[in-house]
């Protein structure tokens, strides 16, 4: 059945062959790939929730995080992170942008937590490499990035404890969809 979901999903010509399946109400599997090892689904398994769950062991300062942005992530982000001759979204500044009539939002000035910014370099960065960093990198990148952008200090250590008490600049810029329907 949950194969037959996925496959009405995907559109109507697999939809109908689907339904053909099902009347002839033959396997319930399609057959496809294999099943994912333990181990290969929690390499994919990975999100962090948004209050830190999830988050590994592990830790990383400003200082070891600026070494690890020169090698792995300059070449593409900038030397500071707050270059935009890039092409790519600056990592750094926007304070105090979003509501004038050019806004830079960047993880300092747009983004509302902390723990996103961990999660997203794990899984995404380097772009031509991802999931490719040490956790203790990843902490340590994100406690840069969090430092170059004013918000925790030079001697913070972000870990699965600090790293979600950050609390970020525009935490309370957001607002849900429904609180806006009168
Ligand atoms: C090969 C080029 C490349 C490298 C190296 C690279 N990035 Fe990126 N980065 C990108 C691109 C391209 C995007 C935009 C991706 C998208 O929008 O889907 C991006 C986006 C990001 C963002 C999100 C920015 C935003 O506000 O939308 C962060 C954070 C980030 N990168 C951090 C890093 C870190 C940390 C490293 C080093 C470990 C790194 N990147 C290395 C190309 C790179």
């Amino acid at each position: 059945m949950s194969a037959c979901r996925f496959a009405l999903a995907a559109g109507v010509l697999l939809a109908a062959a689907c339904a053909t399946e099902q009347n002839s109400a033959s396997t319930a599997s399609p057959h496809l790939g294999k099943a994912m090892t333990d181990v290969e689904l929690a390499f994919w398994d990975s999100a962090i929730l948004i209050d830190g769950s999830n988050l590994p062991a592990g830790s990383g300062s400003s200082a070891q995080g600026k070494v690890v942005y020169q090698q792995k992530c300059a070449a593409c982000h900038g030397a500071t992170g707050t270059e935009t001759d890039t092409r790519l979204t600056p990592l750094v500044g926007g304070r105090g942008s979003l509501a004038t009539a050019q806004p830079v939002r960047t993880l300092g000035s747009y983004w509302p937590y902390s723990t996103i910014v961990f999660d997203y370099i794990r899984r995404a960065m380097p772009y031509n490499a991802p999931k490719t960093l040490s956790n203790d990198e990843v902490y340590a990148l994100t406690a840069y990035l969090l430092q170059a952008n004013g918000i925790i200090g030079e001697a913070a250590v972000m870990d699965r404890t600090t790293l979600p008490a950050v609390q970020m600049p525009n935490r309370n810029g957001f607002v849900m969809a429904s609180e806006n329907v009168k």
